[in-house]
């Protein structure tokens, strides 16, 4: 059996600055990085990101393996505290960078799809109380809109920001991630925040092209767990709770920005199933963070996004598997999913693969191996893993042989 996808669909994969760039040294992510040494003690991060892939220098390298992949988009992201290393002060060499980078993956015949914020931010900005300073989501328009004038079209869609609940849950609820705090409060303030500013940076990058159809699409990038009860569930309040925390986890969010986002993109990674109230998921088939691999939570995720009636792009969706055993069938089950819900009238146009590379995967450091192209961490040097070649002739095709 055999599936076509649309004609039109966007083919990629997804990166971001911090994890791939290198040196990224304005960045609150590499102060906090660099304190290690002062404490010892604390867990995390494994280690530093350092010099990454130093795709700031190789990424034309980089997008002649998107091409191999027979790709004809890419995810990016831009980092804030390169373009603003100090409050106001634009760096023009660091936006002729990026103009560059833009070109270079246009000229490969890549869809250019852009996020602007990807959980680092300038230390000048974390210094003013970061996400929990009121003004925050000013400061982050004027970038915004600093970055739709110099990029203009060379930026096809507009990410304006990625998963801000993961950001909130890592960085103010379970504190593991810079600036470490463990508040409810703050973690509810900080949402709030982030959604306004996803509303004022949509506005700001609309400009005066609002409502007009020159005007650049914008968006945000979720992600999104299934929740369901447990298949060995007794406790009647399980499928509550699943209910509870899938609303949580997506459309309460969705709620506070409405009209401010023209296309959803999708990070799905996981499905939690609840047993007695707890979390507990099959062991069956996980990857090498152990998170649980079930294809049909994407699927009922696609469905329940349908009532937003907008255009539906898969941002991220992917797995950690050094040895590359899984990742095959990952990619076929995950685009299968995909097809049924199109099948169904979602209106899904796209799908990236996370990641493109081997990467800093945050606090865990490099050892997670999210890449369809293997890094080696002492020459940087880029290999494809065997599941290369299986995406790349999707990719070609738009076929999905089942
Ligand atoms: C997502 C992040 C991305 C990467 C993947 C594995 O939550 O957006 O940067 O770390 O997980």
């Amino acid at each position: 059996m055999k599936y076509t996808f649309p004609k039109d669909f966007a083919w990629g994969t997804a990166t971001s600055a911090h994890q791939i760039e290198g040196n990224n040294i304005n960045s609150d992510w590499w102060e906090w990085e660099d304190s290690k040494k002062y404490f010892p003690q604390r867990e995390f991060p494994l280690e530093s990101s350092g010099i990454a892939c130093d795709s700031y220098n190789r990424y034309e390298e980089d997008f002649d393996l998107c091409v191999d992949l027979n790709n004809n988009a890419v995810r990016i992201s831009v980092e804030w505290a390169r373009i603003e290393p100090t409050q106001g002060n634009f760096d023009e060499k660091e936006i002729a960078h990026y103009k560059k980078v833009l070109k270079s993956a246009r000229s490969r015949g890549l869809k250019t799809f852009v996020t602007l914020h990807h959980f680092t931010n300038p230390i000048w900005f974390s210094n003013l109380g970061g996400w929990t300073n009121i003004n925050a989501p000013i400061y982050f328009a004027k970038y915004a809109k600093k970055c739709a004038k110099e990029f203009n079209d060379l930026i096809d869609v507009y990410l304006t920001i990625n998963e801000p609940q993961v950001y909130v849950y890592m960085s103010y609820f379970h504190g593991i991630w810079p600036p470490n705090k463990v508040s409810a409060v703050l973690s509810l303030w900080v949402q709030i925040n982030l959604a306004r500013a996803n509303n004022k940076a949509y506005n700001a990058i609309k400009g005066n092209h609002f409502k007009k159809d020159d005007a650049p699409t914008v968006g945000i990038v979720k992600n999104i767990v299934w929740y369901e009860a447990s298949n060995s569930s007794k406790n009647p309040l399980d499928k509550l709770v699943a209910s509870f925390l899938y609303f949580i986890g997506g459309d309460f969010f969705f709620l506070m920005i409405r009209n401010k986002f023209d296309i959803i993109g999708l990070n799905y990674y996981f499905t939690n199933r609840i047993n007695n109230l707890k979390t507990k998921n099959p062991d069956d088939v996980v990857n090498d963070l152990g998170w649980w691999i079930y294809p049909k939570g994407l699927y009922n995720v696609l469905l329940s996004l349908k009532k937003y009636n907008v255009e539906i792009y898969i941002t991220e969706n992917g797995l950690a598997d050094e040895k590359d055993e899984k990742r095959i069938p990952f990619i076929r089950d995950m685009l299968e999913s995909c097809a049924k819900a199109i099948d169904k009238g979602v209106n899904l146009k796209g799908y990236f693969h996370w990641s493109l590379l081997d990467n800093y995967e945050w606090h865990h450091g490099f050892w997670p191996c999210f890449g369809l192209v293997k890094v080696d961490r002492e020459t940087l040097k880029r290999s494809k893993r065997p599941s290369f070649k299986y995406y790349s002739e999707i990719c070609k095709t738009s076929e999905l042989k089942l």
